[in-house]
Formats: structure tokens, sequence, C-alpha cells
């Protein structure tokens, strides 16, 4: 046998087990091993019953991801489901960690199916913009009924494996020694002669006429923009419509025309690029990082309470220091708000909201922050209080604490004066301009240590957050660009409205306008508003013309676009990626469409350079000057992302 898959038997019991690191996903040398392996097992005379079970971390966790996009190798995994289904033999998957997407298809395809209580089974496929195809439309329908199916399928979040055995999913719960345990599972199945459940035998029946109508219609807000929901439901209906054959080859045809589509190319993109983010540039992988037990967050201003409940939520001890009492009571009393919100919306327990708001230590005193790991000020953004602040946080830090700025303002080296650590001071953005969001921004100043800052990368990703390195403030930059541009929009003729459509059609979550007045009014348009700005635009000699929602998307994105390139330009941002991770992550630009910089990619960037110089005609170099950057790509007839994405 190969390293890939290795055999053991115990009695009449044969255990294949796949290893494949890191996470053992079905790759194309896996399957073909992996047939020969059962090939064998299926005729051996001495085997009665084959347990498939995985080495290492966690079961399969699906197809391999790097193999898409790529001429298909046969046997494909669809090849490797349908020749397992059809085992002479009782096959049983034996699961631990994560069995995702193909790697739950698979043990789909087994007659039976037991995991540990910590494991977690789930279908992700709709996150990369695929439907699971490989039988899991079909065989999951039939195994756990239509619509818990359709729940699994379309969020593409995992479940427990307590809620997998409700849902008969599994067949057991088993110890974490997984290999024993299955193999006294199957010696079990032997025993009892229980017989071979093949689920594509099964019938998927249909509990309410309408589950199809309605999943179709509660899923058009839910995931506005995206593809891959509506295939799923299509191919659902399938398992009930359509003998398991036919049904198969619907899924496969649906499966391959999300395969190509653009949407499911830009959520791979993000999808690798949320992992490769966390290499920083400069900064070798094996950089040693400091462990963050305590956490002190220094002040209250806008976001404070968020940024606690961040660390507490990640289990971490919270310092919150601020001036006086009642700053501290408002703050305080936001944290309690947004933890009863998530214990009424059932997303954490009465018990776990004690045990997070047990962990947030209120206090006035400074030196109740002495022993914290990293030190982290929020107050307003004024420079001379930022500073006077840092200056007191280093005089009682340890020694080896980091210091943090939450600034989006001033560069890190203005600040870095004020302390005597400058290599231990790092900035730290927790939401970007559309509130709380998964993006951290990491700003690294110019004397930050690599330790210090690989530590508060490292940090991100506990924080279950897009980590992503700059050395600036980035979406403060693309976002002020972008809402320079709208307003020169309103000025030239559009109507805020027709600003905040575009931007929703084009798949952003609020458009600009609305944006800014959230947190006070909701935004209606007013009739009112189309005279002050005719006289505005009056005063300033601009002939309002007609401005069509082409125009408005195209000046939004390619102004992000040319910010984003100048940003690369400076090395505030080190890669095409940074950028793309913090709009999607930070700023709500459409996951779908995978970032400014891949978007433009795939419109070509001499076409985007032909835009810009198309708007320098009517705005001016001021405001519309292609960067270097774009111009050397255009000439060259290159891309941000070189090579195959
Ligand atoms: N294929 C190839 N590589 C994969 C992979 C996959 N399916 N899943 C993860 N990896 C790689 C990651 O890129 C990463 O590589 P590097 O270390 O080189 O960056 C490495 O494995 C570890 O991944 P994570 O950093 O994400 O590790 P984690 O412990 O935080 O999470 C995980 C592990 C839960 C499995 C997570 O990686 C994950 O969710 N993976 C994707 C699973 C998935 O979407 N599977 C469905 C694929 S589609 C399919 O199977 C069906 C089909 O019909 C085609």
């Amino acid at each position: 046998m190969s390293d890939l898959v290795s055999v053991t038997r115990h009695g009449g019991v044969a255990v294949v087990s796949l290893n494949n690191p890191p996470v053992n996903a079905l790759s194309h040398a896996l399957r073909v091993t992996l047939i020969a392996s059962l090939t064998e097992l299926f005729v051996a005379a001495d085997v009665q019953a084959i347990v498939i079970a995985c080495e290492g971390r966690t079961f399969i966790a699906g197809a391999d991801i790097r193999e898409f996009g790529k001429p298909p190798l046969v046997p494909d995994l669809p090849d490797l489901v349908e020749f397992l289904d059809g085992a002479p033999k009782p096959t049983i998957a034996a699961i631990h960690g994560t069995a995702l997407g193909g790697g739950l298809e698979l043990a789909l395809a087994c007659h039976f199916r037991v995991a540990t209580e910590s494991a977690k089974l789930g279908l992700p496929e709709v996150t990369l913009g695929i439907l699971p195809g490989a039988g899991g439309t079909q065989r999951l329908p039939r195994l756990i009924g239509v619509k818990p199916a359709l729940d699994m399928i379309l969020s593409g979040t995992p479940i427990s494996a307590a809620r997998a055995q409700q849902l008969g999913l599994i067949d057991g719960v088993i110890a974490d020694q997984v290999k024993d345990a299955a193999v006294e599972f199957a010696s079990s199945v032997l025993a009892q002669g229980r017989p071979r459940r093949r689920v594509s035998e099964l019938t998927a029946t249909l509990e309410d006429a309408d589950t199809f109508k309605a999943y179709e219609r509660s899923s058009a807000e839910r995931f506005r923009g995206f593809l891959a929901p509506f295939r799923c439901i299509d191919a659902v209906r399938g398992a009930v419509e359509l003998p398991f054959a036919q049904g198969l080859e619907r899924e496969r045809e649906l499966f391959k025309q999300l395969m190509a589509s653009p949407e499911s190319k830009a959520q791979r993109h993000v999808f690798f690029g949320e992992r490769e983010v966390a290499k920083i540039p400069g900064i070798a992988d094996d950089t040693p990082s400091r462990s963050l037990k305590s956490i002190a967050v220094v002040g209250t201003a806008g976001g404070v309470s968020g940024i606690a409940t961040s660390f507490a939520d990640a289990r971490m001890a919270v310092t919150l220091v601020a001036d006086t009492q009642d700053q501290l009571d408002r703050a305080l009393s936001q944290i309690r708000e947004s933890y009863a919100d998530a214990v009424s919306r059932g997303r954490i327990s009465q018990a776990e909201r004690d045990s997070r708001l047990d962990r947030i230590r209120p206090t006035l005193l400074d030196d109740d922050a002495r022993d914290a790991d990293l030190l982290i000020e929020c107050v307003p953004d004024e420079l001379s209080d930022k500073q006077a602040v840092l200056a007191r946080l280093d005089r009682i830090a340890k020694p080896n604490a980091i210091l943090a700025s939450s600034t989006t303002l001033w560069n890190l080296e203005s600040l870095a004066e004020a302390t005597s650590r400058p290599a231990e001071l790092v900035g730290l953005h927790f939401s970007g301009p559309f509130g709380p969001s998964r993006l951290l921004e990491c700003v690294r100043g110019p004397r930050t240590s690599a330790e210090a800052f690989a530590t508060v990368m490292k940090l991100g990703r506990s924080l279950g957050r897009v980590a992503v390195p700059v050395r600036g403030h980035v979406a403060r930059r693309l976002m002020a660009r972008r809402r320079e541009e709208t307003l020169s929009l309103v000025e030239d003729g559009a109507l805020p409205e027709d600003v905040d459509r575009a931007m929703t059609e084009f798949g952003y979550p609020i458009g600009p306008f609305a944006l800014e007045l959230e947190r006070s009014a909701r935004a209606t348009p007013d009739p009112a508003l189309a005279t002050l700005l005719e006289r505005h635009s009056a005063r300033h000699g601009i002939v309002r013309r007609s401005v069509s929602l082409e125009e408005i998307t195209a000046r939004c994105l390619y102004s992000v676009v040319n910010e984003a390139a100048q940003l690369l330009e400076e090395g505030f941002a080190a890669r095409p990626l940074d950028v793309d991770m913090i709009m999607v992550h930070g700023c709500g630009f459409p996951l779908y469409r995978g970032g400014p910089l891949f978007f433009a990619d795939q419109l070509g960037l001499a076409e985007v350079r032909a835009h810009m110089l198309q708007f320098r005609e009517q705005a001016g170099a001021e405001y519309w000057t292609p960067a270097p950057l774009i111009e050397r790509l255009a000439a060259e007839r290159g891309s941000f992302y070189p090579g195959p994405r």
C-alpha cells in the first residue's frame, strides 16, 4: 500500500486508513489508491466488513479544492463515491474531526456512519459557489428528509454529531479511539446480521408540496446575488422528482454550470485568499509568536464594547479601563445588550453569556491593566490624546507586553514616539466602515518587530477574524476615495438614492448614503434634496446631467481599484489579496465578486483603464489619473493576479 492509504485487519473487519495531510482532501492520487485498496478488499474472502477512517486531525474535509478549475482527472470524486455505493460487503465510515463536502458524500455512500462526539458533519460547497456534486444532493434528502437536507446544504454550516444522530445521518456516536470503536461497531453489524443499507435505494419524500417554493422565496433575499443556493434547490428537487441515476445526472449538470460561473470563481478566490492572507510578507512563517491570555482595552471610543466582547468570546480575560464611571457604565450596558441579543437569538446560552461577561473586568484604574499581554488604546482619534494614553500604558505595561492603537488616522510612527517600545507597537482596527465585521486590519509600523506583528496576526485568527497585514490605514483610504466619488456623482446629477441603488444592485448590503444615515435615521428619498443639489451644482458651475446606474457603479468601483493600485505602489498594502480581503470582509464588497481587484482582473485592466480615461475627460486629471500600476499592467496585458486563480 502507498503512504496515502493503509489497511489493517481485525478479524473479519478491514480498516482502510487514509493519510493525506493536512485535511485528507480527496486528491486524484488518493482516489486512485483508495479504489485500488477497496477493489482488493471487495474480493478478499477473509474480509467481511470494511471501515473507512482517517489519520491525523480530521476525517476527509472534501474534494481537493486545488484541483478545481483544472481538467478533470479520472477517476473523479463521483466515480469513487459510486464505486463505494456498489460495495458487496458492509462499509462503515468512521468520522472524527470534520466530514465535509466530498468527505461526507463518501460517508453517505457507505452503509453505516459513526462519529466521535466532537465530530462535525457538513456540506459547505455552497460557500464555494458550487453544490455537493458527488451525490450529496441526492443521498442526503433520501437519508434525513428534504427540509433538513436543504437546511444543511443551503447554510453550508456543519452540524454536531449529536444533531447528526438525531437526524439519522449517523448510526452511532463512538469513542475517540476511532478505529477500535469502529471495528467494534462493524463486528456488531456482522454479529447481528444487519442488512446493508444503500442510501441511493431510499426514497426522498416531500413532507409539504410547497417546500421548494418556500425555500426559493426565503433564499431570494438571504442569498441575493449568489447563484449556488438556487442551483442547490434545483438539484435537491431532482432527488424527489427523479430516479436516483437521473437525479445524479441533473446534479452533475448543475455542478458543472456552477463550477464555470464567475460567482464560484470569486468565492474560491476568497476561500484561498482568507488562508493566504495569514502569510505575512517579509516575515518568516516560523517567526515565534507570544501567547496572549489577558487583554486590556483602554478608552471608550466607538466600538469599544465590540472589541471587548471579541476577546471575551475567544475566552480571553479582558480588563476594560475608562476614565469615568459614567463611561464605564455606558460601555458595560452596550456589552450586556449585545449578549442579551445573542441569547435571545439563540446564538449563545444564558450560562455562556454569564461566563463571557465574567471575563470582562471593568475598572477606572490603569494599574489594573499592568499584567495584560496586550494593551489596546481606544480613545477618540486625537493625536495628543492617543499619545498620552499610550505613554501611560507604556509606563505600566510589563516588559514583553504589546501595545496597540485603534487609530485609523495617525501613522504609527507618530504614536511610537510617545512610547519607549516602538518595536512592540501595532495598529489594530476591529471594524470597517460598515461597523462590526470579520476584518482585523493589523498595521505594522516601520519599527514594529516581526514577533509582535506575527503575534497580533495570529490573534486575529483565534478571534475568528480575517487578519490582514497592512502598513497604513487601507480600508479608510479606500472608503474615503469612494466617498469622494459618490459626492462627485451627486454633484454631476445623480441623486443619493440612485447611488445607493447602484451599489446595492452591485451587491453591497447597503448604499453609501444610507450607511451614513443608518445610526440616526432611516434613509428615504427627499424631494427637497433635488432642489438643494441643483443649487449646489449651479453654485459650483456644474451642469447637472442624467447619470446612469452603470456609470455610478463603474465610478464607485474603479475609484476603489485606482486607489488600491496606488496603495500597492506606496507599499501600504503589500498584495492585491490584502485589498480584496479588506474590501470583502470589512467594507461590504460582495463576496461573490471576489474583491475589487479580482473583479477588475475579470473585466480586463485595459478596459478598466479606458473607463478611467473617459472619466478623466469628464472630471479632470485631479480625480481620475490611472495609477502607474494600472498603466503598467494594462500595457502589458497583465493582471493583479497573474497565473491561474
Ligand atoms: N482541499 C485542499 N486543501 C484544503 C482543503 C480542501 N478541501 N481544505 C483545507 N485545505 C487546506 C487549506 O488551504 C490549508 O492549506 P495551507 O495550510 O497550505 O494554507 C490547510 O488545508 C489547512 O486548512 P485551514 O487553515 O482552513 O485549517 P482549519 O483547521 O482551520 O480548518 C477545515 C480545516 C475545517 C477542513 C477547513 O480547511 C475547511 O473548511 N476546508 C474546506 C472544506 C470544504 O469546503 N470542503 C468541500 C470541498 S468541495 C467538495 O468536497 C465537494 C464536491 O462535490 C466537489
